[in-house]
């Protein structure tokens, strides 16, 4: 990989694909010892718009940028959807190479965890809330597969999706607490023209169900409108919002929180900036959202 031309010459477009630990660290040497940005975007694969927001903020704010395709079993709670998740490397190929990827690293999953694996990580407070609750161990197996990732990269920056704020929450806190030097960047979610948030689950909804799904946005603007009319009481702002969402007999609320953006706890009082976040079943899929709502006029009174 060559450190990335000044954007007024021509690069020619060639998407390595790597599957070995030691071969994605020799391609990046280079591009390290010229001092140049290496961007990470860490994904399991079957890219959709979501994805490739985050790979359009890496080349824009990188000079490098390596993406990772791997289904990590360990951070699925059921092996059914493990074996479910989709796999598409030729497509996500190229939708790689047409958002000036520089460097696919696909590697087995005998590289990723060579047997037996003993060592994992585990970001306690942050994981335990909302999704952790429903979801044991899925957070212990990102941290540990994002944490190899970053060894075998070894990369300056990793572009995360605020859509999974949990998600980017732990590994916020995992980069602190751990010392590691990667930069971490969320960017915001990327949604359907409707609300919906963009996810690879999306494609498993029916017809119906996907008329249905763009409730949860809304049930999440409704909270938000609660906050911004000044209610201060979690449980009228949920109460609120739920109506949204019992309105839709086939929606299952798995869970509705308003959090601190950083810890992932519940508030007491809403205040400042917070986090909606909820997550619902409908039919077969589990889908997850959040947004960020901040009060400012407010907080000069209180
Ligand atoms: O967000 C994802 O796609 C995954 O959780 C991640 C960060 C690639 C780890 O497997």
């Amino acid at each position: 990989v060559k450190p990335r031309l000044s954007t007024n010459c021509i690069r020619i477009i060639i998407v390595l694909v790597i599957s070995h630990i030691d071969e994605v660290r020799s391609v990046l040497a280079p591009v390290r010892h010229a001092s140049r940005i290496i961007g990470f975007v860490p994904t399991m694969g079957a890219l959709h718009a979501g994805h490739l927001r985050l790979i359009d903020e890496a080349a824009k704010t990188s000079d490098s940028v390596v993406v990772s395709i791997f289904v990590n079993p360990p951070q699925f709670t059921e092996q059914q959807d493990y074996q479910a998740y989709p796999r598409q490397i030729e497509t996500d190929m190229a939708l790689c190479r047409s958002h000036g990827v520089d460097v696919l690293f696909a590697p087995a999953i005998e590289e990723v965890y060579p047997q037996p694996n003993c060592a994992w990580i585990e970001v306690a407070s942050v994981s335990e809330q909302l999704c952790g609750k429903f979801r044991p161990g899925h957070f212990r197996g990102v941290a540990t597969v994002v944490m190899k990732l970053f060894q075998m990269v070894q990369p300056d920056r990793a572009y995360f999706g605020e859509k999974d704020a949990q998600q980017l929450s732990v590994i916020r806190r995992m980069v602190r607490d751990l010392n590691v030097p990667v930069a971490i960047v969320g960017v915001p979610t990327v949604r359907e023209s409707d609300g919906l948030a963009i996810s690879s689950r999306n494609a498993r909804l029916s017809d119906t169900e996907r008329a249905i799904a763009p409730a949860l946005y809304r049930a999440l603007q409704c909270a938000a409108q609660q906050i911004q009319a000044g209610t201060t009481s979690p449980e009228d702002v949920k109460r609120a919002a739920m109506a949204v969402l019992e309105a839709e007999p086939r929606i299952e609320v798995e869970y509705f929180e308003i959090v601190d953006p950083e810890e992932m706890q519940a508030v007491p009082v809403v205040r400042g900036t917070v986090r909606i976040a909820a997550a619902i079943r409908l039919g077969p899929v589990r889908l997850i959202d959040n947004i960020l709502v901040s009060r400012p006029e407010l907080n000069l009174i209180e």
